[in-house]
């Protein structure tokens, strides 16, 4: 069966039809600029560029970078617009795409339900952390395959610093930060959330996961097993896509 999943980032909106039997993108993905402001009507004119290039006429799952409350509402807007604090997305985007259905989760989630289902994720039980890496820091934590959605571990206070600001890719570019300062910041916040959770594994999401090779090594001291993400850049498209069928993928064979 082929699903739409959109993945609305901080730079760009990204969405393709995806194959759920594989968990793989079924048609080259397509791509526009997030808007700037990224307002709920800018972005969601961009969610309808991406969803008509495909002519696609069924569910769409869509990513937001904030909590989502039941499938709809946005409820934080960290790293953007303002505005959409309170918005019912679902509704917005719904009406927008002419009726389709839709359905909106936090981006973090998304990636972690594709994980545990097609990724790094796949087969294990006990606790599992998803932290992804990048402007912000998303979270998504499972136990015994569930999800618990919405759990924002980017924003745990570490020395008296908001997590994301001080161990996020974007901490790393923009303070020039090396791979062993950076790594060693990191350390400290896997040990917060490790101390809070004692998961069995981490899976180390974002863009930077390409390079786990530079950082992965230098974290010492962490008792959980830590894995870079499998799914890399498609991991929010599925994820959105697995949501929008229903099919969350947060139990094995689900
Ligand atoms: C947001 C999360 C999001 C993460 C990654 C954080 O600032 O609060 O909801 O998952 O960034 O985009």
């Amino acid at each position: 069966m082929e699903i739409f999943g959109v993945d609305i980032g901080g730079s760009g909106i990204k969405g393709a039809p995806v194959d759920l039997d594989r968990g793989e993108l079924a048609a080259e993905r397509y791509k526009v600029l997030t808007p700037q402001p990224a307002t709920p009507e800018a972005v969601s004119e961009g969610v309808e560029q991406v969803v008509r290039h495909f002519d696609w006429n069924g569910p769409v799952g869509v990513t937001f970078p904030g909590v989502v409350a039941g499938g709809a509402t946005i409820r934080s807007a960290a790293n953007v617009d303002k505005s959409w604090l309170g918005v019912d997305a679902r509704s917005l985007l719904s009406e927008r795409l002419g009726g389709l259905p839709v359905v909106v989760l936090n981006d973090a989630d998304a990636a972690g339900v594709a994980e545990m289902r097609f990724g790094a994720g796949r087969d294990r039980q006990g606790t599992v952390i998803l932290l992804t890496l990048g402007t912000g820091i998303g979270s998504a934590v499972f136990s015994e395959g569930i999800l618990i959605p919405n759990t924002e571990l980017g924003h745990l206070e570490l020395h008296g610093h908001e997590a994301e600001k001080h161990a996020s890719t974007k901490a790393k570019d923009d303070h020039e930060l090396s791979w062993e300062h950076w790594a060693h910041r990191l350390q400290k916040y896997l040990a917060h959330v490790e101390m809070l959770f004692s998961p069995e594994l981490f899976i180390i999401g974002g863009g930077v996961s390409r390079k786990a090779d530079k950082f992965l090594p230098l974290i010492k001291h962490i008792k959980a097993e830590m894995v870079p993400a499998e799914l890399r850049n498609n991991a929010g498209i599925v994820g959105a896509a697995m949501r929008a069928a229903g099919t969350h993928g947060e139990r094995r064979g689900a």
